[in-house]
């Protein structure tokens, strides 16, 4: 009699919970809103901005006029000059579940678009040791939130100055792919002489990758498509497998380092090709063209089944999330003035273009890196 009283009040609390959750997450998802939806004048310091106020396809991106960024305390006012894509942009605005947990259930909570930013600085906060180093009139590059519009506001940490002889729009194609790049190879350990594979060798991240792996010695195999086989031997690449007619991991060939912005192979299959103390660094699954069920294969086999194997062969399957490094990013630009490191640069668009850019991109075949540039002309 007590345990059928037991279970009753057991099943009326769960059912409860589970009205009351609902009932939270309905409410949740109506409350999360943009400030699209509060837009109720024009705005008082107007600039132009790329914004998506809904998820969807890279139609909904468009260039409007918003309040213009002031800078808190502890941050730097920049007058964009250029700003490149990066796969990430065209994830954001997708209509993906995992976005709407991340970025906002029902609409994008932030609307900005773009991260890699060069620009001049224009303001700094009021609090001097924040700013460090920078004052109006220098010529910066880094990350932010927002560089797709006139200006942007971001953090001293993530800026550093522009060397006098790289364009705008070539430190505007640095920062998150070069850095990729840099700190996914570091990962690999790689050694002069090593034989390293970069698959997924033609993107924003393969292509500083390819150059980057050259320049500590290695010997780089880029596995790409038949049109972009000139491409990676243009930019170093000793050997080339064109995915198309022939998949590496079927070679007799072994690999001291493979470094995979694509993730299209099982672990066995890349296990197969690489040497007995073989790492395997997991950049990326697939570029911006990767569709969102394959994506999420890829993420749940890195973070689960790549850790497990770690543990129990030689061979190591290395993870890691891009962090912003000052030191880094002055080495890559470094790298760029001395002539040892050329960003490719596909195209570069107008700001009011960014729409067609972020087309381009999410069509997956993305050739190096596709930069928007910003002026008056954008108006
Ligand atoms: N770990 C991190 O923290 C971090 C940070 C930034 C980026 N990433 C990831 O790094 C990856 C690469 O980014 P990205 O900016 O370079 O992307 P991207 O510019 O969109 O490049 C995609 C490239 O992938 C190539 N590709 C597509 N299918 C391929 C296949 N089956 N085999 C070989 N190559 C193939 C395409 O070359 P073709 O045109 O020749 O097919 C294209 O050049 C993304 O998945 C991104 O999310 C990770």
């Amino acid at each position: 009699m007590k345990l059928k009283r037991i279970l009753k009040w057991t099943g009326a609390t769960i059912l409860l919970a589970l009205i009351l959750s609902i009932f939270a997450g309905f409410i949740a998802y109506w409350r999360s809103t943009n400030e699209c939806d509060r837009k109720t004048s024009v705005p008082s310091n107007p600039m132009k901005a790329i914004r998506y106020c809904e998820y969807g396809s890279p139609e909904v991106v468009k260039l409007e006029d918003v309040e213009k960024p002031v800078p808190t305390d502890n941050q730097v006012l920049i007058k964009v000059r250029a700003a490149s894509l990066n796969a990430l942009d065209a994830y954001m605005i997708r209509d993906a579940w995992l976005n709407r947990l991340i970025f906002g259930l029902r609409k994008p909570r932030d609307t900005r678009l773009g991260r890699d930013v060069a620009g001049v600085v224009e303001a700094v906060g009021k609090n001097p040791a924040a700013a460090g180093q920078f004052k109006p009139g220098d010529e910066v590059f880094g990350i932010c939130r927002g560089a797709l519009a006139e200006y942007a506001v971001t953090f001293e940490r993530a800026l550093v100055m522009k060397p006098a002889n790289v364009t705008f729009e070539q430190a505007a194609s640095i920062p998150l792919a070069g850095l990729t790049a840099l700190q996914g190879l570091r990962n690999g350990n790689i050694q002069a002489g090593q034989k390293v594979l970069i698959n997924g060798a033609t993107g924003g991240v393969g292509t500083f990758a390819v150059q980057i792996a050259k320049s500590l010695g290695a010997e780089v195999t880029a596995v790409c498509s038949t049109r972009n086989v000139d491409l990676v031997r243009s930019i170093g690449a000793d050997h080339v497998i064109d995915y198309t007619k022939e998949d590496f991991t079927k070679s007799d060939q072994r690999y001291d380092v493979i470094f995979d912005n694509v993730a299209n192979h099982s672990f066995s299959e890349r296990r197969r090709v690489l040497t007995t103390k073989g790492i395997c660094v997991l950049a990326g699954m697939g570029g911006a063209g990767v569709k969102e069920g394959q994506a999420l294969g890829r993420i749940a086999g890195n973070l689960f089944i790549a850790r497990g194997l770690s543990s129990f062969t030689n061979q190591k399957f290395a993870q890691y999330i891009t962090k912003m490094s000052k030191p880094d990013l002055i080495l890559l630009g470094e790298l760029i003035q001395a002539g040892k490191l050329r960003p490719v640069i596909e195209r570069t668009y107008k700001l009011n273009d960014a729409p067609e850019a972020l087309r381009q991109l999410d069509a997956g075949h993305a050739r190096g890196k596709l930069v928007i540039t910003i002026g008056e002309e954008s108006r």
